[in-house]
């Protein structure tokens, strides 16, 4: 299978996770968007979906899929999400598609997070991958200065030689030359940094679920 046909096999494999009349967390970037393509195809099925970023809202209604406040929801029996990396205990980089500080938002409202990847995902130590750090923009200096301290290689996030500005109008820093060999205290680290957001670790919580593509066809891990 290609990386792409892995993608769909997940997403596809990911409907089983949906709770029937309930309200769906749904997650950003490609893998996320083939697991939006098909929920259209029982949209009936759902009562609705709370977005993880902008795009996933806009291509949620283009499927007409209700998109509903996260405010207005009190229980989301699951989150569906890609990964930019994941290891077998389940602990993710996430963030490639500058939407890691929603992604972790819905997170903390799911009662079970479904990962669905590619195999090229799957790590045994995160770092590879360069993490996704949101800041406040008048921080993104100081904040790049601290993070080189704890031994990254940050990089401002451009796009059409601009700062990317996130849906939450901050900046990405980009912080390659990491080998993160305990995620959760990393990510406690990093989130005390003064203007931090968001760090793209998501380790504290897991992933309860991660079905990975293989040249075999799906396979679940955690
Ligand atoms: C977006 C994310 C994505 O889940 C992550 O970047 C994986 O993307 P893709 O499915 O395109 O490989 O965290 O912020």
């Amino acid at each position: 299978m290609t990386q792409d046909e892995q993608k769909q096999a997940v997403a596809r494999a990911a409907l089983q996770y949906v709770v029937d009349d309930a309200i769906i967390g749904v997650g950003t970037g490609s893998t996320a968007n083939f697991f939006i393509d098909e929920l259209a195809g029982i949209r009936d099925r759902i009562q609705g979906a709370v977005a993880s970023s902008d795009a996933t809202a806009a291509r949620l209604r283009s499927h007409g899929i209700k998109v509903v406040d996260l405010n207005d929801v009190t229980s989301l029996p699951v989150y569906i999400d890609g990964a930019d990396e994941i290891t077998p205990q389940g602990a993710m980089i996430k963030g490639g598609g500058a939407a890691l500080t929603r992604e972790k938002i819905v997170t903390s409202a799911a009662d079970k997070f479904v990962c669905i990847a590619d195999g090229s995902k799957l790590v045994q130590t995160l770092g590879r991958f360069p993490l996704p750090v949101e800041v406040i923009p008048m921080a993104h200096a100081i904040v790049s200065r601290k993070l080189a301290a704890l031994g990254g290689e940050p990089t401002l996030r451009l796009k059409d030689g601009q700062p990317l500005v996130t849906d939450n109008g901050c900046y990405i820093l980009d912080v390659a030359g990491l080998q993160i060999g305990n995620p959760a205290q990393f990510e406690a680290t990093v989130n005390n940094i003064v203007g931090v957001v968001t760090v793209g670790l998501f380790a504290q919580r897991c992933a309860d679920v991660a079905l990975l593509g293989s040249p075999d066809g799906v396979k679940t891990l955690v």
